[in-house]
């Protein structure tokens, strides 16, 4: 059943740190829609532990941040991007205490803020902002909390966005945006919204594989939909494995934050020695793609399932004071993180490619923006640095912000969307085919585009998701959607785009590492860029 089409100025796809604090940023005379696939807290920044990059010490310095930020993204950040997220580190973390996120203090320290900060791998300070070890629960719980205030917003949970409608301008072939489809979970009804701005803030696509620290919600809608829509996709082979989870049946991939590390802890094979210090001087504080490759090349070499992150030297009175929900979690999990080491394997974690956009997070299409994981703005180049994605989110918020406000002084004019039209389609009794791909989907992708990919695998991967995407057409054509069907139509189109640009550079560079092409090529130091 579909019904009528629901109208708003700016509507904003995700409800995480970027989508949230675009909406508290915009003037409060726009009418604006929120949409969240599941309820609104429910993505990757709930669940953030370690914390936000921001250059608040004294003896820290942007141009150090900005240095360690480059160095990570070995060779590809835009350095005009790193630059203005650098840049905005402070103003952000203010933001986000005037909206009353409550960072963990230190009474002890000389600083007037006394904001308690950490370290994490690739910097050369202690520059982390955090709450205790649940940094994204209280961003994600204060920001809930100030939208559901304003009289200009209205918040849609469990709402799945299909599609986005474009259109072409009469006067000119540029694309406009126009609304969006969008399937209510709860009522199991399709209807349109239309707005002359729409906002991708939907996170990344690391439910791709099938080991991800990631919450479900992240399959890489945003960058399917804006590809579909006809935007430019990029770096998309650059997808960032954690590498400390934790191992354990029933733990879902946990994530052990890198503070632990920040803070001490050491990573140890079963017999009790390190291997860090012999794959980087940084040892366990080297960036990410060093250290998840290292434990990568460790397990295998020993054929054991996972390593071992041990912070029992430090206290327990410290361990349990900077890392509460990990000690709790831990312990529910029977490991004692004050006694004992933990068993941790990589897990995919983050997208560092997505969809590009310009300074303001406007993409190819005009009207369109997208923010937050699922934006390439150019900023983590081929490995992002811990704690540098929530930064991103708030810097470009308020950049898309300000350009939305602009774009609204010259009041630009709704123009119609297409009713969505499901009179051909019938109930599917097939749902097995759904969840049968998406687990199919999830191996191969890790066992052929994980950390360590040759050419052939690759083109395995390939193949396998051409037929995919052949059965995933034909049921889209004949069958009523649902939750589980649109999210797998949209993570095969992620992993085709992974896969492509993976195929695409010849050489090994930051997360991206094949046996076939070793070394790093000045031929390949730009970015991958896919068009539709
Ligand atoms: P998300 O917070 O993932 O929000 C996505 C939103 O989009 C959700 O509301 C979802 O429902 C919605 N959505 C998606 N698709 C659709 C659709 N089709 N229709 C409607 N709505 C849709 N980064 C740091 O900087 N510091 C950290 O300490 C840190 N720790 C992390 C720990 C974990 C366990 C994880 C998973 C990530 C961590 N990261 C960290 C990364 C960081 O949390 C994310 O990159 C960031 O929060 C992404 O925010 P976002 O707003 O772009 O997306
Ligand atoms: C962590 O706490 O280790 C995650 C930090 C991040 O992904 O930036």
């Amino acid at each position: 059943m579909s019904v009528n089409s629901l109208s708003f100025d700016v509507i904003i796809i995700g409800s995480g740190a970027a989508g949230l604090g675009l909406a508290l940023s915009l003037p409060e005379h726009l009418n604006v829609a929120i949409l969240s696939k599941l309820s609104m807290s429910e993505g990757s920044t709930y669940y953030a532990q370690g914390g936000i990059s921001a250059v608040l010490d004294e003896v820290d310095t942007l141009d150090s941040h900005r240095r360690d930020t480059i160095k990570a993204g070995v060779g590809l950040c835009h350095e005009d991007i790193v630059e203005l997220v650098v840049s905005k580190g402070k103003e952000s973390i203010k933001w986000l205490m005037e909206n009353n996120v409550e960072f963990s203090v230190d009474k002890n320290l000389r600083s007037k803020n006394k904001l308690h900060l950490t370290k994490e791998g690739g910097h050369s300070h202690r520059r982390v902002v955090h709450a205790n070890d649940s940094t994204g629960k209280a961003v994600q719980t204060a920001l809930s909390d100030q939208v559901v205030t304003r009289a200009n917003i209205k918040i849609f949970e469990h709402h799945n966005v299909i599609d986005l409608a474009t259109t072409s301008d009469t006067n000119s072939s540029e694309k406009k945006i126009v609304g969006c489809y969008v399937l209510d979970t709860k009522k199991d009804i399709v209807f349109s919204m239309q707005a002359p701005c729409i906002t991708l803030a939907t996170g990344g696509a690391s439910k791709v594989y099938l080991y991800t620290s990631n919450p479900d919600v992240s399959t890489g809608d945003g960058i399917a939909m804006a590809w579909r829509a006809g935007c430019r996709v990029a770096n998309m082979e650059f997808m960032q494995f954690h590498p400390t989870c934790l191992i354990h049946p029933e733990a879902k991939s946990f994530l052990i934050s890198e503070a632990v590390r920040g803070e001490g802890g050491l990573l140890l094979r079963p017999d009790g020695t390190r291997f860090m210090p012999s794959f980087d001087n940084r040892a366990e504080l080297a960036p990410r793609d060093i250290v998840a490759r290292a434990i990568d090349h460790e397990m295998k070499r020993l054929g054991i399932p996972s390593v071992f992150l041990d912070i029992s030297h430090r206290t327990a009175k410290f361990t349990k004071s900077h890392f509460p929900m990990l000690n709790e979690r831990c312990l529910e999990f029977g490991f004692d993180m004050t006694k004992e080491p933990l068993p941790v394997v990589p897990a995919a974690h983050y997208t560092c490619g997505g969809v590009i956009t310009d300074s303001n997070g406007l993409t190819d299409i005009a009207g369109l923006y997208a923010i937050g994981e699922t934006a390439f703005t150019g900023l983590h180049g081929a490995n992002r640095m811990a704690s540098n994605s929530i930064l991103e989110c708030l810097v470009f918020a308020k950049q898309c912000s300000a350009h939305i406000s602009d774009f609204f002084k010259t009041q630009p004019k709704k123009s119609n969307i297409k009713a969505w039209d499901d009179s051909q389609v019938i109930n599917s009794d097939e749902a097995i085919v759904v969840s049968h791909n998406w687990a199919e989907l999830q191996q191969f992708m890790w066992d052929y585009v994980g950390i360590v990919r040759t050419t052939k695998r690759l083109q395995r991967a390939k193949d396998r998701i051409s037929l995919l995407k052949k059965e995933i057409d034909d049921y889209y054509g004949n069958f009523h959607v649902t939750s589980d069907f649109l999210e797998l139509r949209n993570l095969v189109t992620a992993a085709e785009l992974i896969v492509d640009s993976a195929l695409l550079r010849k050489e090994s560079r930051g997360l991206h590492f094949t046996l076939d092409f070793p070394n790093k090529d000045e031929l390949f130091k730009k970015d991958t860029i896919l068009k539709p």
